[in-house]
């Protein structure tokens, strides 16, 4: 089955956050001014329960989901998340399981839990290689060599290639691109550099904190030659480039200077059961409540293709001034 919504994008990718927690506190992401110690997380029992994830993740398979993507919040703080995984591996039609993770929880054993279980690859948020950069980014005073140790572990237990995504924030740590170039060049890695979004509202994002991705092409070509290099499949969020010496490839995500959203066949589920239909949405859609109030399979499947087809929505199309101002949900509430 392929359901198609307005602007005919297929649903192909369902991305779950399972956790609206993180242990870090990036600038950008959940600043300690708005996370301090008295923010209200969601309760345990206000999660969606690994049984009715598989049970929704099995209703999106048959409407056409082949791609799941786990996220937080920083996911690996949800206890036993390789047993989610590895129920959903053996779903039917689910060709693709990821995992979003800043990686600081990522251990030897995690890491090879989280291989068995049937995870196919790992993206590791990490946003400069100096020490000093790195913990003014995660304000938690976390040192660098503990995730670069942990992506190590990563490596051994047969991830390969790593994702390694970088948001990219004028002032804060752009002077860092080059040196994570050079330190993840080659075919193990693919760095990704992120423009930084205006997801939420916490985070008082302002255009001229985006450094384009144009910008960035320049100066890695500078000193390292890249080429463009066609996508691997339709929608795919990141342009691809390679290194022309043959060290592997790079990818740049444009949000700002060269929205995707023709092609965004991705719909998001929050870890209390919301669905969003746009990484900016103002509201979600309550699952929860249908799956607790015992609506049958084919009922749900109606709710999501009904969902689904009507939806329009194009954020990263249309920003302007006044969308950037709307009251949009959190980056750590729906994941990336
Ligand atoms: P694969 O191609 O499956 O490896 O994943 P991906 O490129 O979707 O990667 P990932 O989930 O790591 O996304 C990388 C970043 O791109 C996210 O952290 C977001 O910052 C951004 N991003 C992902 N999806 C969207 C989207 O639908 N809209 C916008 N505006 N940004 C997105
Ligand atoms: N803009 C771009 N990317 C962001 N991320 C979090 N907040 C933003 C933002 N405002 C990224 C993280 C991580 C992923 C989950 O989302 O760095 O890679
Ligand atoms: Fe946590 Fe990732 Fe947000 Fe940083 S960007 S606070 S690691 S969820
Ligand atoms: Fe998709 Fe919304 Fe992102 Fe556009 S802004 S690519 S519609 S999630």
């Amino acid at each position: 089955m392929i359901l198609k919504d307005q602007l005919n994008r297929p649903l192909r990718d369902l991305r779950i956050s399972v956790t609206d927690r993180c242990n870090f506190r990036c600038t950008y992401c959940m600043p300690k001014e708005v996370y301090g110690t008295h923010y209200k997380f969601m309760r345990r029992d206000e999660l969606l329960s690994f049984e009715q994830l598989i049970r929704v993740v099995r209703l999106f398979a048959e409407l056409g989901v082949v791609k799941v993507r786990i996220t937080g919040g920083e996911p690996l703080a949800r206890q036993r998340i390789e047993v989610l995984i590895k129920m959903i591996a053996q779903i039917k039609g689910i060709e693709d399981i990821s995992l979003t993770t800043n990686a600081s929880l990522l251990t030897a054993d995690k890491a090879r839990l989280l291989k068995t279980a049937g995870l196919n690859r790992l993206t590791v948020s990490l946003d400069a290689l100096d020490n000093d950069a790195f913990t003014g980014m995660n304000n938690v005073a976390f040192p660098v060599d503990r995730i670069l140790e942990n992506i190590d572990h990563a490596r051994a237990a047969g991830f390969k290639p790593i994702k390694i995504n970088m948001v990219v924030i004028k002032g804060s740590n752009d002077d860092q691109v080059l040196a994570m170039v050079r330190h993840f060049r080659g075919h193990d890695y693919i760095l990704r550099l992120i423009e930084y979004m205006d997801v939420g509202n916490s985070n008082r994002w302002k255009l001229e904190q985006v450094v384009p991705a144009q910008s960035l092409i320049k100066l890695i070509n500078e000193q390292f030659p890249i080429a463009a290099v066609d996508a691997n499949y339709r929608g795919e969020v990141a342009k691809r480039w390679r290194y022309k010496d043959g060290q592997g490839e790079i990818g740049f995500i444009t949000s700002v200077s060269q929205p995707f959203c023709r092609s965004c066949t991705r719909l998001r589920l929050s870890a209390e059961g919301k669905l969003y239909t746009c990484l900016f949405a103002t509201r979600g859609h309550d699952l929860r409540q249908l799956l607790n109030e015992g609506y049958s399979d084919e009922q749900i499947k109606h709710y999501i293709i009904d969902l689904w087809s009507q939806r329009t929505v194009r954020y990263s199309e249309l920003r302007s001034a006044q969308t950037t101002a709307l009251p949009k949900i959190e980056m750590s509430y729906i994941g990336g």
